[in-house]
């Protein structure tokens, strides 16, 4: 081409690593639903996240994902998950198109669509990260990409790193999954985090699941189904008080206010737990109490001084387990 002649070459491209992918059976993985990890891929990814947690203590950062740029694509708001995301990229060399105040200074507030929101942030990233209120859209997001999508909440449908960091925590905290109580508390009809959670823990066996909640936000029928199925125990109960004696996980959940179409049934429910140092008292003296965050009054403040609260520890567990799904998936670990 004419306009090519005259210049000497700028890049000796021979000379320079090519960019190569180790096959983890995550490499290339939309990340939409917790059903795609089986026990395999969570125990790898769990052994990895470990490597990151050391990793971040010994050095801080290293450049497993030089050159590798993560899209960060938010509708909804977010702290810990856009925050966790960014710090992970950036901690293993990564860089990061951050979308995540709101999508209002985007295109999409020109009415652009999600595929063509996402078809065009592909041709910058490497991956997209996506969280977006309507169940569904992190599957139409996929169909549009050739990139990998990681669903980072699709409305009340799934969380699923979420649950992976959940799941971490779990580990890190008591040792093992297996045989475990676990009591899930507040919103189990909208909240996401509760719904990815319930269905990877349906994968261990020997585990109790107690579900908390006012009636009208019990789990959907179709998880509620799918655990009788598995022969899973569950109980299902108003009380926190039924199920804090005997609980080894006590799992918090905040009411999901933006989900409800009518102000009325939120006022019903709103304020309707709060864990308090008196309740504390009767749990386990081994038990540990976890919270996807933000809480809005469901732990009382006087509990955060207690061993056994984990929902900080859990925050940062959120970012090791997403440097590691962030390096399997793009075939560097
Ligand atoms: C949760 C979410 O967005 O589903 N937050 C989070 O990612 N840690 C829980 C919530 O908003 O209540």
């Amino acid at each position: 081409m004419e306009y090519m002649k005259t210049l000497p070459k700028l890049f000796d491209f021979e000379a320079m690593p090519k960019r190569e992918t180790l096959g983890n059976g995550l490499t290339g993985l939309d990340v939409i639903s917790v059903d795609q990890l089986n026990r395999e891929k969570l125990s790898y990814i769990f052994h990895r996240a470990h490597e990151m947690r050391e990793l971040v203590e010994r050095v801080g950062a290293c450049d497993l994902l030089k050159g590798y740029v993560l899209a960060c694509l938010f509708y909804e708001p977010s702290t810990r998950t856009s925050a966790s995301f960014i710090a992970a990229m950036e901690r293993l060399g990564g860089s990061v198109i951050p979308i995540t105040q709101g999508v209002k200074f985007s295109s999409v507030s020109k009415g652009e669509s999600l595929p063509d929101t996402i078809r065009t942030l592909e041709q910058y990233a490497d991956v997209i990260v996506l969280r977006h209120p309507d169940l569904g859209s992190a599957q139409v997001a996929a169909e549009a990409a050739g990139i990998p999508i990681i669903n980072a909440g699709d409305g009340a449908g799934e969380h699923p790193t979420q649950a992976l960091l959940d799941l971490f925590t779990i580990y890190e905290e008591l040792g093992r999954v297996e045989g475990l109580k676990v009591a899930m508390v507040g919103d189990l009809r909208y909240g996401r985090t509760v719904h990815s959670l319930t269905r990877l823990l349906m994968q261990y066996d020997d585990v109790s699941l107690r579900f908390v909640s006012p009636d009208t936000l019990r789990l959907p029928l179709n998880l509620m189904n799918q655990l009788l199925d598995r022969k899973i125990k569950v109980r299902e109960t108003n009380d926190v008080a039924d199920v804090i004696e005997n609980a080894d996980v006590l799992y918090v959940t905040r009411i999901q206010k933006e989900r409800f179409s009518d102000p009325a049934l939120y006022d019903e429910v709103k304020g309707c737990y709060e864990i308090t140092p008196e309740l504390m008292k009767r749990a386990k003296e081994k038990m540990v109490v976890m919270h996807p965050l933000p809480r809005v009054g469901e732990i009382h403040t006087a509990v955060d001084s207690d061993p056994r609260a984990a929902y900080f520890r859990q925050v940062k567990n959120g970012m090791f387990v997403r440097m590691a799904l962030l390096a399997a998936v793009l075939g560097k670990a």
